[in-house]
């Protein structure tokens, strides 16, 4: 059963966050002249209006991108994802939101190519419409866990896997952990980046460690959280990645970026940030 819709979150905390991380990560990645593989596990509905639908009934936008959109102050690695997102806005008001398969549109070569999976049918049919027709993308209603074996390694051997789940199901969780494992074992020199949410149950604690302990090369866990841990133990309080084979200069931004998005996204002054960088 797929209940979830992206659009309630578009822009919120998270998607900052996981979408400043990703942007980056890309940046350096096609510094490099040799062509990039880009796979989007799970893909969302590509982007997504804020003025109305699902992300309006929510506003959950106002406590992410909406805090940053007018700063005078940001960090130059969020200057320019504000840049990024702003391009797909018309004018000077924030009116929408591009998912991760629009934030590596911005940014992938006419020589790298992108795998983008969406289960949901309204979603896919949404992604299809923003990209089926970009020759550098191919969309797929498919179970992205399960294709991600066949796309790796690609052939110019330099990939960047987003694996941004819903976690609507327990199972999930070690649904990750194996096809990320397998992944890297068939391209342990790709780039994984494992989006996860901060809540107080198990599954969700450990799965960053989970991750990270797959690789034996340089690995980053990167954190945010925007409010404390509720006292009955329930709702998502902040989100991370857990990323294998970062590129190196992500560590400048994240130490740049990080306690500027403590303070601006979270509430009351409860916002926490922090990063691990192991293995070079
Ligand atoms: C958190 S959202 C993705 C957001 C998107 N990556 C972004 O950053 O804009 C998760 C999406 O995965 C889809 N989904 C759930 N299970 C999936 C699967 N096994 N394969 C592909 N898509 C899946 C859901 O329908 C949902 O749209």
């Amino acid at each position: 059963m797929l209940s979830y819709r992206h659009g309630f979150h578009a822009g919120n905390h998270a998607d900052v966050l996981k979408h400043l991380v990703l942007s980056e990560a890309l940046r350096y990645l096609v510094a490099k002249p040799a062509p990039l593989r880009y796979i989007d596990t799970h893909a969302g509905p590509g982007g997504c209006a804020l003025g109305g639908g699902f992300s309006a009934r929510t506003g959950e936008f106002l406590g992410g991108i909406g805090r940053l959109w007018a700063a005078a102050d940001l960090p130059e690695p969020l200057r320019r994802y504000r840049e990024l997102v702003g391009g797909f806005n018309a004018g000077a008001a924030l009116e929408r939101y591009p998912g991760s398969p629009l934030v590596a549109s911005a940014l992938l070569r006419a020589e790298d190519r992108g795998f983008l999976f969406e289960l949901h049918p309204a979603d896919a049919t949404e992604l299809d419409a923003a990209l089926g027709s970009d020759r550098r993308f191919r969309v797929s209603r498919a179970d992205g866990l399960a294709a991600l074996r066949g796309l790796v390694p690609p052939p110019g051997r330099r990939a960047l896997v987003l694996v941004d789940p819903p976690y609507e199901r327990d199972e999930e969780y070690d649904a990750v952990v194996e096809a990320v494992d397998d992944a890297r074992r068939r391209f342990p020199g790709g780039c994984y980046a494992v989006w996860y949410p901060v809540l107080a149950k198990d599954a969700a604690r450990f799965l960053p460690e989970r991750i990270l302990s797959l690789g034996d090369g340089t690995r980053t866990r990167i954190e945010l959280r925007v409010a404390p841990e509720p006292a009955d133990g329930w709702g998502m309080f902040g989100s991370g990645l857990a990323v294998l084979n970062p590129p190196w200069g992500l560590k400048a931004v994240l130490e740049e970026c990080l306690p500027y998005l403590a303070g601006a996204l979270g509430n009351d002054g409860a916002g926490r940030a922090s990063f691990s960088w192991d293995g070079d």
